[in-house]
């Protein structure tokens, strides 16, 4: 309960204070892979030299709900806002960041990460976003395409 509060909290926060827009983009628009297998999902963004102005909100977007991926606030990864259905299994770049690369790696890929994935980042005075779809086909898929 507590986290879904500090989640919604989040979103308020990240999303109020926010006006400009700011460049995002994705680097591929869709990924494919096999269940279990691993994925690294990609965006860009404009470099910004002063972590302190950086926060990042990455998410599934499953009809209106938001499942979220990746979570970073001026200089810290904030796992708490995480998805239970990702924990363990997001590895993040946190130096490419820096460089204006977000890099997540979803490793042990289940077909229900398949759907749409955005990413804001927000700077203290702009925000910005991106979307990309992931496709997971299920191992039983490919072995009855192999008979
Ligand atoms: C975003 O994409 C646009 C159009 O392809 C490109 O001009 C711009 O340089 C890109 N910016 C970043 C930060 O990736
Ligand atoms: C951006 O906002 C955060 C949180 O309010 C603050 O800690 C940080 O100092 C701000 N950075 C700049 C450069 O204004
Ligand atoms: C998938 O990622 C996990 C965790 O990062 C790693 O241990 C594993 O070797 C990777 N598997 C493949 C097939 O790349």
């Amino acid at each position: 309960m507590e986290k879904m509060i500090c989640r919604i909290l989040l979103l308020i926060i990240l999303t109020s204070c926010v006006s400009g827009s700011f460049v995002v983009n994705v680097t591929q628009t869709s990924y494919q892979a096999e269940e279990n297998h691993n994925i690294t999902l990609e965006w860009t963004f404009t470099i910004i030299d002063d972590m302190s102005l950086i926060s990042v909100l990455c998410y599934q977007k499953i009809e209106e709900k938001i499942v979220v991926l990746y979570n970073f606030v001026h200089y810290f990864e904030v796992s708490e806002s995480q998805d239970e259905k990702f924990s363990g299994r997001v590895q993040s770049d946190k130096d490419a960041l820096r460089e204006g690369r977000l890099r997540l790696q979803l490793s042990r890929l289940r077909t229900d990460d398949s759907g749409l994935y955005v990413c804001a980042v927000f700077t203290n005075y702009s925000s910005g976003s991106a979307k990309c779809e992931v496709k997971v086909t299920a191992a039983a898929d490919q072995l009855r395409d192999r008979l």
